[in-house]
């Protein structure tokens, strides 16, 4: 067997002093500073938001959006590359980058011109009708990621859920088998987390169809054991993973791991689907082309088309063949497969300028430099304050948790979570210009990132440290 190659750079483990040196009592008064002076400095966020919630449900455009620290969000006046500012006047360093729909930057120069080109100049943005720009689009997805037959949906979710129905068309099987705390979007089948007591739904799903015990498996990620286990029973038509977790902080597979996975889904006859839609940020084709990994179907969405909604997913040639000749599988129409926007003029312009100009083999190169260095930055205040947490990078994204040793599953991972420490350093984080990712504290860089702007995050960050050692 191949040996797993490491993701580059790897996790950081940190010694602990004493787990115990965090003072809640004296945490839950930095919270209450740092929330009072969000509240002080963003007045019109706040106004905009109460008034929001006659008509919107929840009082914002989407119930996420609810997620921002602080009791309201920031309400967003411009973006332009790796800055953003909002309608308080406000300016931010933006390692959120929209949770990696903006990886290319905000309004990129190339993606700019191409929308307008297309929507503006050329005209129609969505006619049911080709154009050239998919065909450009779906040969450099293969070059980065290998399958070579691309469709095209609007988000990630939609690349899952029509992977998993051909992947059941194909195999006439009728479960997919998932890694406790994944996310792959709004996908039913995922909602569900291992437990001692064997498989349980999600907390907090909602409306799910049916028991997500009825079409999903589930294994901790880095168990092998109990993937096999779940694969004996013959009845999974698909296991659906990220290469490297990204939704429960970052869980880096261990050495030979996922060459084992794909022994065993080839050994039971179910198909291997990379999500690559976060792991994008390992390189220009993700996890699967940095440590060499062969798939049968990847699917992607967010950050492709440079903000401009689109998602894809790839199926080798002998997938797609076999999809297009079962004469019981209609994928074009009604059969579940498809969506009237999917693969839209606009999405296709923009998806080929950001692949074609913005994110480009070297700009990755740049990126994960960056990463690095925020990694490296951060890991000294960690030492030097001798702070029990770690920080674990995936290429272009790292994020902290608040644990001493690298989490090896989602399991562990979410018993790591720290509500209160996710939220003071989050508020203090923006209270002095720079923003995170809300739900976990990530941090991407984009193209227009600037070493000034990772060493200013490092500084913030010691501070921070420093008032909560305090
Ligand atoms: C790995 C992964 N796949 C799929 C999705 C779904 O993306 P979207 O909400 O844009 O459909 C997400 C969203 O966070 C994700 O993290």
């Amino acid at each position: 067997m191949p040996e797993q190659q490491e993701a580059e750079p790897t996790e950081d483990r940190q010694q602990t002093v004493d787990p115990a040196v965090i003072d809640r009592e004296g945490l839950a008064a930095l919270i209450g500073r740092e929330r009072g002076t969000y509240a002080a400095t963003h007045p019109r966020s706040r106004e905009a938001f109460l008034a929001s919630g006659r008509n919107l449900l929840g009082g914002v455009p989407m119930t996420w959006m609810r997620m921002w620290p602080g009791g309201f969000p920031l309400y967003l006046a411009t973006a332009h590359g790796a800055r953003l500012t909002d309608i308080d006047g406000n300016s931010f360093t933006d390692f959120c980058l929209g949770d990696t729909g903006a990886m290319a930057g905000h309004s990129p120069a190339a993606v700019r011109a191409a929308v307008t080109r297309r929507f503006a100049d050329l005209g129609g943005a969505t006619t049911m009708l080709p154009t050239q720009d998919a065909a450009w689009v779906a040969a450099d997805l293969a070059r980065r990621f290998g399958p070579s037959r691309w469709s095209f949906t609007l988000t990630a979710t939609d690349a899952n859920r029509w992977a998993i129905r051909i992947a059941r068309q194909l195999t006439r099987r009728p479960k997919i088998l998932v890694f406790s705390y994944c996310y792959h979007g709004s996908v039913d089948e995922t909602f569900v987390v291992a437990t001692p007591a064997g498989a349980r739904s999600r907390e907090g799903n909602v409306g799910a169809p049916v028991d997500p015990r009825e079409t999903t498996r589930v294994a901790e990620f880095n168990d092998i054991a109990a993937l096999e286990r779940g694969l004996a029973h013959g009845d999974v038509a698909a296991v659906l993973m990220e290469p490297a977790l990204t939704n429960i902080g970052i869980v880096l597979p261990l050495p030979g791991y996922l060459q084992l996975v794909r022994e065993l889904t080839s050994l039971h006859g179910a198909l291997l689907i990379h999500d690559e839609t976060h792991t994008f940020s390992a390189g220009p084709g993700g996890c699967t082309r940095a440590w060499d990994l062969e798939p049968d179907i990847v699917t992607i969405g967010k950050s492709i088309a440079g903000g401009i909604p689109a998602g894809a997913y790839g199926l080798s040639a002998p997938l797609a063949e076999r999809i297009l000749a079962d004469s019981q599988a209609d994928i074009v129409d009604t059969g579940g497969v498809g969506g009237t926007l999917a693969g839209n003029a606009l999405s296709m312009a923009a998806a080929r300028a950001t692949l074609e100009n913005v994110l480009t083999d070297s700009a990755f190169g740049r990126m994960i430099g960056l990463a690095d260095r925020y990694t490296a930055g951060v890991r000294d205040v960690l030492t030097s304050r001798r702070l029990p947490w770690t920080i674990t990078q995936l290429g272009a994204r790292a994020e902290y948790r608040f644990c001493p040793d690298p989490p090896r599953t989602g399991g562990e991972s979410a018993a790591a979570g720290d509500a209160e420490l996710d939220e003071y350093l989050h508020l203090y984080l923006v209270n002095r210009g720079v923003l995170l990712t809300p739900f976990h504290n990530m941090a991407l860089m984009c193209p227009d990132t600037s070493e000034a702007e990772v060493d200013a995050h490092t500084a913030v960050f010691a501070d921070a440290a420093d008032d909560l050692l305090a």
